[in-house]
């Protein structure tokens, strides 16, 4: 798939509210993350965030340099409908693989789940790219059977440890103990860091 096709997908689900991902809040492993990190001047993203309930919560908690990618124009305008304060040029309406500034964490919540299943690698390359030396990529990952079917595409624990692997240190790739109902069972949380030289 292009990326145009790709933003006109997502661009309409938004404008149909077609959209089942949306929990409505910040989610209690990415509060749980985020609120033990004690340093709150690093740049941190969040990539395909959508409404970026994520984003608010870290940027409203006092985390200094708060950055949101999304490749859909009306997840930007409602964001700001409700976040009005949110520095406007900190939310990247545009492809999250065209981006190439550095940041020192990036989280992921339904992004990687919702790009085609043969993106994977390029996802992994990108994060990489993104990262700065010892940054880290943490957040959600789903763990259901990977069908042809899909947004969400399902993964597995093996496939996440071989394919992250090859380009970062997985400090941490397990069950979520703290997911919210309707997922738990159904993801992990990974914790994986660009290696320093
Ligand atoms: C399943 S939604 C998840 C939204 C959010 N993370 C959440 O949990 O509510 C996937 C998001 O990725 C965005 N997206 C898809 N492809 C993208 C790309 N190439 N660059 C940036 N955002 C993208 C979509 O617009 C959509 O908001």
């Amino acid at each position: 798939m292009k990326t145009m096709d790709q933003n006109n997908y997502w661009e309409k689900r938004y404008e149909e509210n077609n959209t089942g991902w949306d929990i409505g809040d910040v989610s209690t492993p990415l509060v749980e993350y985020l609120d033990q990190l004690e340093n709150k001047e690093i740049t941190i993203l969040f990539p395909g965030a959508g409404y970026a309930f994520d984003a608010e919560y870290a940027f409203k908690k006092g985390f200094k340099n708060v950055w949101v990618a999304d490749i859909a124009q009306t997840a930007a305008e409602r964001f700001f409908k409700r976040v009005p304060d949110f520095p406007k040029s900190q939310f990247i309406v545009g492809d999250f693989f065209a981006m190439d500034r550095k940041f020192d964490l990036i989280i992921e919540q339904t992004f990687y789940c919702a790009l085609p299943p043969g993106w994977r690698d390029k996802y992994v390359q990108q994060m990489h790219k993104l990262l700065t030396k010892g940054g880290k990529l943490a957040g959600v990952l789903f763990t259901f059977p990977l069908t042809e079917k899909g947004p969400p595409f399902g993964g597995s624990i093996e496939e996440y440890q071989e394919r992250f692997s090859k380009m970062f240190k997985v400090k941490t790739l397990k069950p979520c103990y703290n997911s919210i109902k309707p997922r738990l069972g159904n993801e992990v949380f990974i914790i994986a860091e660009k290696p320093k030289d």
